[in-house]
């Protein structure tokens, strides 16, 4: 008997069930013994508090198109994980007591960043982890990409798309924020689909005074209107303590310009996957599963230069996908006209 836990960490993305289904389908298609299954609720709470439920056949029947996790999740941060809990409960004790009780022989993960440093940690701990790479900010070490990423890049440049008719009705200048977290991946790619004039990223300081020369420019070449994307992460930390009503004032004034701000904020992370993420997760689950199947433990799979790679899991955790501001994508984007600010 094989069996085989889940859990979804952090905050959700489009293609998580996609991504378990993938792992599902992979298993009993190929196992040569019987195989359970055991979801954990809310993330790593449901492993440190053994709240689960067997999954069966039936709860990955028509999940491949359905955003969000059907185990829920949650962010338990790496910071305290080894602080007991309000109860004084040691999470990470807790945590493997559970892993044993089930007898598991693996726990797939679907995470990001912080949940990857709390997989690894498990993985030191004798706990068998096979991870998903989740995120919309594509930040996560060691894969080109992750799943989410392309779905979220699909609707924030659709947002900046229905952006460009009203401000171009006005002769406004829109500043559009986009998620990313500390990373411009995002807002880079879905800047430049949208057609964005201004991209503001994390990677890349900018300065006010370049911006609003970027804008003059626009007004001279006869552009009605400009459209900035800004990295949530590139909002300087003096601009983020001001409402967004006190920000547009300060903008306005640098640029004596009539602003407006956008942000589609949650958005981002929601709704069914695009087709490019249901084929990535799916491709996902099935090496994943591929590698559970093999016995191969504490990998992340991953994507690099076309192929799909394992990725030991103390290689991920700890460390940020960040955009190189010297990368081709950059250039390009400059030498089509795109501002960084810089
Ligand atoms: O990591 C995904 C993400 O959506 C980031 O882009 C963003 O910074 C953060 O999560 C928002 O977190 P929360 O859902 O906790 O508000």
């Amino acid at each position: 008997m094989l069996r085989i836990g889940f859990l979804t960490s952090g905050g959700d993305c489009q293609a998580l069930n996609a991504a378990m289904r993938g792992v599902f389908k992979c298993i009993v298609n190929n196992a040569k013994e019987p195989v359970e299954f055991y979801g954990f609720e809310d993330g790593y709470k449901g492993l440190i508090y053994g709240k689960f439920r067997i999954l069966t056949g039936q709860d990955f029947k028509g999940i491949l198109t359905r955003g969000g996790t059907i185990l829920g999740t949650s962010r338990v941060p790496f910071k305290t994980i080894r602080e007991p809990d309000e109860n004084g409960i040691d999470k990470v004790a807790a945590m493997k007591q559970t892993y044993h009780k089930l007898q598991l022989d693996c726990l797939v993960m679907g995470g990001g960043n912080g949940s990857h440093k709390t997989a690894n940690l498990l993985s030191e701990e004798g706990l068998n982890v096979v991870t998903l790479p989740k995120t919309i900010d594509n930040d996560l070490w060691g894969t080109d990409m992750t799943f989410g990423f392309q779905s979220a890049i699909d609707i924030a440049t659709k947002c900046i798309d229905d952006i460009h008719t009203t401000a171009s009705s006005h002769g406004r200048v829109f500043i559009v924020e986009i998620m990313g977290h500390k990373v411009g991946w995002l807002p880079l790619n879905a800047g430049i689909a949208g057609g964005a004039d201004i991209i503001l990223i994390p990677e890349i300081p900018y300065d006010i005074n370049k911006v609003v020369e970027a804008i003059e420019e626009r007004d001279k070449g006869g552009s009605r209107f400009t459209i900035i994307v800004v990295a949530e992460g590139a909002i300087s930390k003096e601009d983020a303590k001001l409402s967004k009503k006190e920000y547009k004032k300060k903008i306005t004034k640098a640029t004596g310009r009539e602003v407006r701000v956008t942000v589609p904020g949650h958005t981002q992370r929601g709704g069914a996957p695009d087709p490019y993420d249901r084929v990535f997760a799916t491709r996902i689950g099935a090496e994943a599963g591929k590698l559970i199947l093999k016995k191969e433990f504490g990998y992340m799979v991953g994507y690099k230069n076309r192929e799909m790679v394992k990725v030991p899991l103390s290689e991920v955790a700890g460390k940020l996908k960040m955009v190189d501001p010297k990368s081709s994508i950059i250039k390009e984007a400059k030498m089509v006209g795109i501002s960084f600010g810089d």
